[in-house]
């Protein structure tokens, strides 16, 4: 470390038993303080670790005694000598636990009130307060590290793309909305009054408007802003690893993302990736998992039971599958005892993803156990019983719903339970690409086509021919890449095409007059030698929370926002001045 203006010669996380009898200064804050009559000991810490320190109270005669003044959080800069500690009080799990520094000369460089809650890496306040004292969060330790560790992953990504001809090239974060599904946040302009800006979802068509510059390879750390629903695992404004390549197929980048993934393994965790990684369709992904980014790490896959509920008498299975709908099971391991209740419990979680309720069946050394028995042949029921994989000891579980219901309520429990029953390797990081995504789904409510991915994405070249007549069958060329059944990266090839990417506006229902006032630059930078291209965004937050095992991506962001949007820290967002508004030609509308 080098020298400072307070003078410090080390931090406080770089003593080893070889500095001893050195002259150091440290600068830090007090950690614990104890109290031993003559001596006062105190945890000097700051971001690189923890020293003890010895205080004598008489040790800076011409002030007053600065060991019984101190408290916790005060900020000290101490002069003195390091020492062995006596045999015995060697504490193995600090790395500066060897020695300690008695103290020659102590300066109080600030003060600090009492904090709100103890600064302790085991004790962790409650969220509300973390938020609030972001400050004094990081201070406590785990947080920090998350940060450190985030540092890596950007480090790790800005050396390997350079090292892979990528340039990192500005997009701006006051511009037109690019529509990614998500409402926009918008900024109005005081200049252009009436008019406003909207903060990027994403960087989509500045970065594909850069492959029509020729840039060729293009990558950005960005911020993303999003204005919907929170959860766990989404923030309003999130950082995307944005990359975009051009004359390169789907191989192409995957296989560069892979080497990418695998460079950030490396550098934070040590960790081997085995490549490439699988990549299964879109279609293999819903019918065996019920997600589109599945959790390989465990079994439990669904099975269609559609032909065999057809041969029973039960009729909400024969109902479903007559109404064009479908029944699809998983048996679950082990659980044949679950009781009444466990079954009861179930059924109102099934309910919390659409489906009407579901049906289980026990198998035991005895036979099959459910009251549904008796609307099954006993060959039927030993069909279902093969197709699902169940031994005896499990229990079957059924959904017969529409398709859709049916997936998202099996693919919710097969987590669920695969959590419950402890069936998920935490240390496995499992990757899997899914690919082949449909390019349109039909959105009832608004009545008309939408983009699954975005509206730039290339329908599979085998599927074009469906564009007029089935839209919704044809598969698009983009590609998701799933680790631990969390979507960490989306991208696709896109179209290059003005006549097409024409074409595509038809099919969402965008007229031409509103595709020429919403994307007309865009269209018109593919009638100018468009090259080839296709992209990929990585969610940061989202790998980082995976690497350090975090819960919430707001355990990886250093001022996050609350689950309602809300920086309890600022207090943002506020209400702002009349003349403000006034300048911006706005009015709250109240009624
Ligand atoms: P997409 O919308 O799939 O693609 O976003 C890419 C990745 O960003 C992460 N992500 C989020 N993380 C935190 N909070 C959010 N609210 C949030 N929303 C998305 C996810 C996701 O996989 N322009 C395209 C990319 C492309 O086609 O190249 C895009 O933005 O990890
Ligand atoms: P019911 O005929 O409504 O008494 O239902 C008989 C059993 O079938 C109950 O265990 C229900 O939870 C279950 N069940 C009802 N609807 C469905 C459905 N759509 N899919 C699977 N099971 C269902």
């Amino acid at each position: 470390m080098n020298k400072t203006d307070s003078g410090r010669t080390h931090t406080c996380g770089e003593l080893r038993k070889e500095n001893s009898g050195d002259q150091v200064v440290l600068t830090g804050w007090v950690r614990k303080r104890r109290d031993h009559g003559g001596l006062v000991f105190i945890d000097l810490w700051d971001r690189y670790g923890i020293t003890q320190v010895a205080l004598n109270p008489q040790i800076d005669s011409s002030s007053h005694d600065i060991a019984h003044t101190l408290r916790a959080e005060f900020v000290l800069r101490i002069e003195g000598k390091v020492s062995l500690r006596p045999e015995g009080t060697v504490n193995e799990k600090l790395s500066t636990g060897a020695i300690e520094v008695y103290a020659e000369k102590a300066r109080i460089l600030n003060t600090s009130k009492t904090p709100p809650f103890v600064i302790d890496e085991d004790e962790a306040p409650s969220e509300a307060l973390r938020l609030k004292y972001r400050y004094l969060e990081m201070r406590r330790g785990p947080l920090l590290k998350n940060l450190i560790l985030r540092h890596k992953i950007t480090t790790t990504v800005r050396s390997f793309l350079d090292s892979h001809e990528f340039l990192e090239v500005e997009t701006p974060a006051l511009t037109k909305s690019t529509p990614e599904g998500a409402r926009d946040y918008l900024v109005p302009s005081r200049v252009n009054q009436g008019h406003f800006f909207a903060l990027p979802q994403s960087p989509q068509l500045f970065k594909q408007m850069l492959m029509v510059a020729g840039v060729d390879r293009y990558f950005q750390i960005v911020k993303c802003f999003r204005d919907e629903d929170l959860r766990a695992d989404r923030q309003p404004e999130f950082t995307q690893i944005d990359m975009e390549l051009s004359f390169a197929d789907e191989e192409t980048i995957q296989s560069i993302c892979e080497e990418m993934v695998s460079a950030i393994f490396e550098s934070t965790l040590g960790k081997k990736l085995e490549t490439p990684f699988p990549r299964i369709t879109y279609d293999e992904s819903m019918n065996r998992f019920g997600k589109d980014a599945p959790d390989l790490r465990f079994g439990m896959e669904l099975s269609d039971l559609s032909d065999l509920a057809g041969k029973s008498e039960f009729k909400v299975f024969t109902g479903a599958v007559e109404s064009g709908g479908t029944v699809r099971g998983i048996a679950v391991p082990g659980c044949a005892s679950f009781s009444r209740k466990d079954l009861d419990n179930l059924t109102e979680e099934a309910k919390i993803y659409g489906a009407k309720g579901l049906a289980w069946i026990k198998v035991t050394e005895e036979g099959f156990q459910s009251p549904i028995t008796k609307f099954f042949t006993p060959e039927t029921l030993d069909a279902i019983k093969e197709k699902t994989g169940a031994n005896a000891g499990d229990l079957m579980i059924f959904v017969a719903d529409k398709v859709n219901v049916a997936f998202d309520t099996l693919g919710a429990l097969r987590v669920s339970l695969a959590k419950r029953l402890e069936l998920i390797n935490k240390d496995e990081f499992n990757f899997v690409w899914v690919t082949h995504f449909p390019l349109l789904e039909y959105d009832k409510e608004a009545k008309r086509h939408v983009a699954l991915h975005h509206p730039f994405t290339a329908p599979l070249t085998a599927d074009t021919d469906l564009l007029e007549t089935e839209p919704t069958k044809v598969r698009s060329r983009a590609y998701d890449l799933a680790l631990n059944g969390a979507e960490i990266g989306g991208g696709s090839i896109r179209i290059h095409n003005s006549d097409m990417q024409s074409k595509i506006f038809g099919l969402l229902d965008i007229n031409d007059e509103e595709a020429r006032a919403k994307f007309g630059f865009l269209l018109d930078a593919l009638e100018y030698g468009a090259p080839p291209h296709g992209g990929i965004a990585f969610g940061l937050d989202r790998i980082a929370a995976l690497l350090t095992g975090s819960d919430s991506i707001r355990d990886v962001i250093a001022f996050p926002k609350t689950q309602k949007a809300l920086c309890p820290l600022t207090d943002a967002p506020s209400a702002v001045e009349k003349k403000q508004l006034r300048e911006l030609g706005l009015k709250r509308d109240l009624s």
